[in-house]
């Protein structure tokens, strides 16, 4: 019987959206289990607490179960090692996000050769989605319900409108 396989999904989350929702989807259809690990110490500023991010992630993907989600700080690598990861998940919207995922890509097998990157592509309808963009609709009183769940849309509304 082949070794069941447990993928990591890092990124930011800040917060969830719907296209990050519609990989978790797949992810969790392909792999035993997929960590979703929100990352603690981020080169820019949050919206949201590492707190806060999880907690919305596990609200989202509470029917899932094989999903968790976890904090992680430091190197990826160190941490998928530790979770015995052989898979690290990461989605490509547009030609625009290939440069800096090959390059994450590379170094991250430079690390930890036995760790596979596998990029995903999410639905169509998410390639434009990203949370940078969500924050900024939010922020100027866009539209931003068909972008994230409701949970979301509420914790944004009270952080920022
Ligand atoms: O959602 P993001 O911001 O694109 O996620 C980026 C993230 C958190 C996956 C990436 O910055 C990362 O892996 N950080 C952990 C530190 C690390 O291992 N750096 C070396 C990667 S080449």
């Amino acid at each position: 019987m082949s070794k069941p396989v447990t993928a990591i999904y890092p990124g930011s989350f800040d917060p969830v959206t719907n296209g990050h929702l519609d990989l978790i989807a797949r992810g969790a259809t392909i792999f035993d289990q997929l960590i979703v690990a929100v990352a603690q110490n981020l080169e820019k500023e949050p919206l949201f607490t590492v707190k806060e991010r999880v907690e919305m992630l596990e609200a989202v993907t509470f029917e899932w179960k094989n999903v968790e989600v976890e904090v992680f700080d430091g190197l990826l690598m160190d941490y998928a090692r530790s979770h015995g990861a052989s898979v690290v998940m990461r989605g490509i919207r547009a030609v625009s996000d290939y440069e800096y995922e090959l390059q994450m890509a590379m170094m991250n097998r430079k690390i930890e050769p036995d760790i596979e990157t596998v990029f995903m592509l999410p639905a169509e309808a998410y390639s434009y989605l990203s949370s940078r963009l969500v924050k900024e609709l939010a922020r100027l009183g866009g539209p931003v319900k068909d972008l994230v769940p409701p949970l979301v849309v509420e914790r944004l509304r009270a952080k920022v409108g």
